[in-house]
Formats: C-alpha cells, structure tokens, sequence
C-alpha cells in the first residue's frame, strides 16, 4: 500500500479551478517536491491532504485512511507547516513549542529535541519578536516535527529566505531524510529547492500535473535544468520576474 494515494482530486473557489483532476502515490519514506509556478494550485493541493480543504471531489487516502473517517489518527501521524505562518511576538522559542505540544499531550522532551534538531539552541529563549527569517522557519519546521510525524507537509518552506538561510533548512531536511522515518511533500517553486532534496518530483501548472519523475527521467539532452524544462513544456518561466515574497 502507497504511504500517500491521491486520486483525481478537484477543487475550484467560484470560478477559479485551482486543482483539476491531480493524481499520484507516494511511497513510505519518498521526498517529493510540487513544483509550480505562483497560482499552479500546490497551496490548494496540500491543505487537501492535510485535512484543511475537503475536495469537491476524488479522493485521498494516508496510510489507506480518509479524513472523512480518519480524521483523529490521521492528525498523530502528519505534521505541517503552513505558508507563512505566524506565531505569537512575544513567546520565546521554547514556551511556543511547549503550548503546541500541550496541544499534542506532548512533554518537555520532545521540545528539547526539537529545538536541537532545529539548530535553535541558541536562541530557545529568545523572543519569536526578534528572529530572522530563517529563524522564523526553523521554528515552523520544529513545530511540525513536535510528534514525530510519519508524513510531513511543507508549504513553500525556504520562500523569501536569504541563501545561507535556504542552506541550513535544506541541512536539516537531510537529515531527517537520512534517517528514513518520515514521508515528505514539499511545495516550492525554486527548482534547486526539489533537485537537492526530494527523490521526485510533481511538477503542476494550471492545477494539473504536467510531469512527474525523478530529476534524471525529466531531464533530456535538450533540457539542462527544470527550469529549462518547465519552459519548454509550458512556454512560461517558473519564476515570474517578481515573485519573491
Ligand atoms: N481561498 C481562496 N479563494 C479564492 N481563490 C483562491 C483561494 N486559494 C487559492 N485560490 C486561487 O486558486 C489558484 C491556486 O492557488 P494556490 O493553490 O494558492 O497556488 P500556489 O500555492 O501554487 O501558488 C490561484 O488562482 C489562487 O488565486
Ligand atoms: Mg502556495
């Protein structure tokens, strides 16, 4: 049984189709990254299998389960991080992360191990006011992490984020791939972001998936990189000129 069976799931706000008949599987233990442009529907795709946007129609199933039916043991095993989260300014690092693990009935322990994993030692008592960026995602992915999920979200995780920033995320993410535990889908939109750390990749535009397969299947000697390739097969660039935000 997959880890991850989405099945020609739809979701459409008014006029606006935002996902059009996606399917794919996911293997236990897989990295895949959903790369699209701004728009492409990969927000929409994720909340949808992370229980926050039913589908209007197609199905998901997490280790064979339904949110439908699943919901409570689907919420232990998954973790997510949404885009742009916000926490509150005036908790430190550390008494955030123990309010979101009382929310899990989770103890001290876990928090400390994730804030080690996290590299955010240094600054566990410092206010979340007073952390970079880079800080500020760090602490998104240690919140994520708080119970140990077999299936993690991230929603555009290193978006906005200086270089050296994007490296010390994408470190820990390695290592968390390394150990072998977690099943991981990634939204992101920079193409360095889904060769460096994920096993596939789906890449969507216009709420469809337009190709899927591992870095060295998509590439062809015509294409060097993803970006060549998602212009050739869409004629647009996967980054627009002022997308940072
Ligand atoms: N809550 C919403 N209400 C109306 N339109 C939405 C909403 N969320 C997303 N959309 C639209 O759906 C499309 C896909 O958005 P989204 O899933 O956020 O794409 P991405 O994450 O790839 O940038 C876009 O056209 C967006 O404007
Ligand atoms: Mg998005």
């Amino acid at each position: 049984m997959p880890e991850i069976s989405v099945q020609n799931i739809s979701k459409s706000f008014r006029d606006v189709k935002a996902v059009q008949g996606i399917s794919f599987e996911i293997e236990r233990g897989e990295f895949v990254g959903l790369l699209g442009p701004n728009g492409a529907g990969k927000t929409t795709t994720v909340e949808m299998l992370e229980g926050l946007r039913r589908p209007d129609s197609g199905h998901i199933f997490i280790q064979g389960k339904t949110w439908d039916r699943n919901e409570r043991d689907l919420r232990k095993i998954i973790g997510l991080s949404l885009q742009e989260t916000r926490f509150a300014e005036k908790l430190s690092i550390r008494e955030t992360l123990r309010l979101f693990a009382s929310f899990f009935d989770l103890g001290i322990d876990n928090v400390a191990e994730v804030i080690a994993m996290t590299g955010l030692d240094a600054k566990a008592d410092a206010m979340v006011g007073s952390l970079s960026g880079g800080q500020r995602q760090r602490l998104a992915l240690a919140v994520a992490l708080l119970n140990s999920p077999q299936v993690l979200f991230l929603d555009e995780p290193t978006t906005g984020l200086d270089p050296h920033s994007r490296l010390d995320l994408w470190n820990i993410l390695k290592t968390l791939k390394d150990k072998g535990n977690t099943t991981l889908i990634l939204t992101t939109h920079y193409m360095e972001e889904a060769e460096t750390l994920c096993d596939r990749i789906i890449i969507i535009d216009d709420g469809q998936i337009i190709r899927t397969g591992q870095l060295n299947q998509l590439l062809d000697p015509d294409t060097r990189n993803l970006d060549e390739l998602f212009i050739k097969l869409t004629g647009k660039q996967l980054h627009a000129q002022n997308d940072e935000r």
